[in-house]
């Protein structure tokens, strides 16, 4: 075997390993079916560079050496993380979801006590990311200004930070605060957990804001993570339209709009079609047809650096998005106030648009049967 063309079928053989890598099983068959590819003798891809290895002069065999060593560390990191994710997703699979109807359990004439809207929601966006593969992380209501602010890049004279829009517990040394979002859950987890990282981090957050029928000052967002190698902007909007196409059907359709946080680059908001007037325009989407849902975008690599993770090997995508904002979508609610209100009526009568299941629960939505409320008339 002339070296040229050896040394050109080692790389490629290297590549498709790198490839192979960036595919995720979803069953413990495809899980065996990989390991097979890469270490089965004497045919599989370890087995097959080694022989290349072996025969090649001496000057290239440091070359391949390294190469194979390299990607034998990745594979193990990745074997890692596919299996703790088959068995998650085992697990997932086993788990009744949470947004069925549920039994009737109570007294014959009595309505049977329905998951809070904001459980429900939170409880299917939950769902819907653990089966493609994210864990679910968690952090602190109160946190430093390290965490909330200065890790995530946010500059020191950002609006945020003002007393009169974040929740200050102490000013000084450190500043202690209550959250302002869940993005502070991505640097605790990258500082604990080295890539691939896929985790949703739910959660409350505080805002100082005055409360009207738009805001609170106590909401719940979803944070996302990913990162790994080779992740890009095509894997963020792949993830983020599957989940748009689950949570609102499969008809939906969503546009990415440039926008600004400090924390990704590029950063983006994410519009999906509005599943109440079908895009054609009323007063849920303020007659655009398309309703914001989250913010988005590409981990900032100084970010990552903030986190001892090298931006030169790895890359993310981050999202977060507001599960009230959701819930008033999916459950047509004008006023965020209701959903902090202990409603008695959540308890004994479920509201006209229960999700029933991540895939079918808009079908439940009549939008032509809905009288205009004094809300809509006074758009
Ligand atoms: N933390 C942002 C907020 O509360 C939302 C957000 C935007 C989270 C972009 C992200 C992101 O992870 O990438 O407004």
């Amino acid at each position: 075997m002339g070296s040229v063309s050896s040394s050109t079928q080692w790389e490629r053989l290297i590549e498709e390993g790198y490839q192979r890598l960036n595919t995720n099983p979803s069953t413990p068959e495809e899980l065996q079916q990989l390991k097979q590819f890469f270490t089965s003798k004497p045919n599989g891809l370890f087995a097959r560079i080694q022989q290349i290895l072996r025969e090649a002069p001496p000057e290239e065999k440091r070359v391949i050496g390294k190469a194979l060593n390299a990607l034998r560390t990745a594979y193990q990191e990745r074997w890692q993380a596919w299996k703790t994710v088959i068995t998650q997703h085992a697990e997932v699979q086993a788990f009744p979801d949470p947004t069925l109807p549920g039994v009737w359990t109570t007294l014959p004439g009595l309505t049977p006590c329905p998951s809070h809207p904001l459980t429900a929601t939170l409880n299917q966006i939950c769902t819907i990311f653990m089966r493609l593969g994210f864990w679910i992380a968690e952090g602190p209501e109160i946190e430093t200004d390290w965490y909330n602010f200065t890790a995530l890049n946010i500059p020191e004279d950002h609006p945020a930070r003002e007393m009169q829009d974040t929740f200050y517990i102490r000013v000084d040394d450190p500043p202690v605060l209550l959250r302002t979002h869940t993005s502070p859950v991505q640097i605790r987890v990258m500082e604990k957990m080295r890539p691939p990282i896929r985790i949703i981090a739910p959660g409350r957050v505080y805002r100082n804001e005055t409360v009207s029928a738009r805001a609170h000052v106590q909401f719940h967002q979803v944070e996302g993570l990913y990162v790994d190698r080779h992740v890009t902007i095509a894997d963020l909007k792949s993830t983020l339209n599957a989940f748009a196409r689950q949570f609102f059907g499969p008809a939906t359709r969503t546009r990415f709009r440039i926008s600004y946080f400090p924390f990704t680059e590029p950063s983006f908001e994410m519009d999906v079609s509005c599943t109440l007037c079908d895009g054609k325009g009323c007063a849920v989407c303020k007659r655009t047809g398309w309703v914001e849902i989250l913010g988005c975008g590409m981990v900032d690599p100084a970010v990552l650096e903030n986190c001892q993770i090298d931006p030169e090997q790895y890359s993310g995508f981050a999202f977060g998005m507001g599960v009230e904002r959701l819930t008033m979508l999916s459950y047509r609610i004008e006023d965020i106030r209701r959903l902090f209100q202990a409603e008695w009526h959540w308890r004994v009568q479920p509201p006209v648009h229960v999700p029933v299941s991540p895939a079918g629960f808009h079908q439940k939505m009549r939008p032509e049967e809905e009288k205009p409320t004094e809300a809509d008339k006074k758009e």
